[in-house]
């Protein structure tokens, strides 16, 4: 048995008078990782999920999930994923139990009752279990969603945007419960535009702008590979029209006219970076460090690639 999960090759999506949303993106999910597609909105996320359930037709390219061809058996990768969609919608009639009744039923599944009642347990809804959707809060609505998504025992899990619009405390609870599907073994697909999201819950992610995967890689090493770096501020006294030959191997940028020379280095240049601004006749009469985020790494890599 293959470990993969979900393989991806040259995945394009064109939609009908719309934009490029999916350009040639290759993309392998390990069984049991939880990875996040990381991105800002209008990357292309909900495209490539949807087209992974079925909901949206590709282009053109291959979708394999847990081995099968999405085109060749759309109905087993239907039992195979379960998703929980960006939009919150329910039939406003039907209590939470029934909700979920329904969606058992929408898989061909009856009798699961005891597993209806874990998962409501499990997501604390079990004393809402007789209510309308319409008397649920914003966060019981999320997990009445994570519910229904888990109703027919999928291997893999989509969370399309899970904390969209949630407060901070939610986000947290909800956090607490799928990291728990995961260590239970689910493999967990997340998509999102937080950073301290994928962060915080996923070891690998891909990073996704305008149709394509700018960055993919362990989460780890991704921040320290790009944000180890500092960005030195130097304020000089002489406007600077252009940066010292000294400088050209550095990454230099100049501001404000010529008063202001910024230097983006790796901590371990510093030295370096320093000797060779002494080298300069650059006349420093003030300077500041500030140090990379993830944040400036995302934006980073998606400028840089708008730019090409
Ligand atoms: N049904 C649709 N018809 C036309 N264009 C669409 C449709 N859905 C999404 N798009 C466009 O495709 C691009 C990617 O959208 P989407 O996949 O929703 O991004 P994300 O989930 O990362 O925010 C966007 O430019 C969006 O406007
Ligand atoms: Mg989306």
């Amino acid at each position: 048995m293959s470990d993969i999960a979900v393989n991806i090759k040259n995945l394009t999506k064109r939609y009908k008078d719309g934009p490029l949303a999916l350009d040639d993106v290759d993309l392998e999910i390990k069984k049991g990782e939880f990875f996040a597609l990381l991105g800002p909105n209008g990357a292309g996320k909900s495209t490539m999920i949807n087209i992974m359930s079925g909901l949206v037709k590709k282009t053109h390219g291959d979708v394999e999930i847990f081995g099968t061809n999405q085109e060749d058996d759309p109905t087993k990768i239907k039992f195979d994923i379960g998703v929980v969609p960006q939009e919150i919608s329910f039939d406003p009639f039907l209590t939470v139990q029934q909700t979920l009744e329904f969606q058992s039923g929408y898989y061909g599944i009856r009798d699961n009752k005891e597993y209806i009642e874990e998962v409501l347990v499990n997501l604390n809804l079990i004393d809402k279990k007789d209510a309308g959707t319409r008397q649920l809060s914003g966060g019981m609505k999320r997990r009445l969603l994570i519910a229904k998504a888990l109703i027919h025992k999928p291997k893999l899990l989509i969370l399309d945007e899970p904390t969209a619009g949630v407060d901070v405390e939610l986000r947290h609870t909800l956090w607490t419960y799928v990291r728990k599907l995961n260590e239970a073994g689910l493999t967990i697909l997340l998509t999102t535009h937080y950073l301290e999201e994928a962060e915080a819950l996923c070891k690998r992610l891909a990073i996704v702008d305008k149709g394509k995967i700018k960055a993919v890689g362990k989460t780890k090493s991704l921040i320290e590979e790009y944000s180890g770096k500092k960005t030195i501020s130097l304020n000089l006294k002489e406007k600077l029209k252009e940066v010292p030959s000294e400088l050209n191997k550095y990454e230099t940028q100049i501001l404000e006219n010529g008063s202001i020379l910024e230097i983006t280095l790796d901590p371990s240049n510093t030295e370096h970076v320093f000797k060779a601004v002494g080298a300069t006749s650059l006349d420093v009469t003030n300077f500041s460090v500030a140090e990379q985020s993830l944040e400036d790494v995302f934006l980073k890599l998606t400028y840089e690639q708008h730019e090409k």
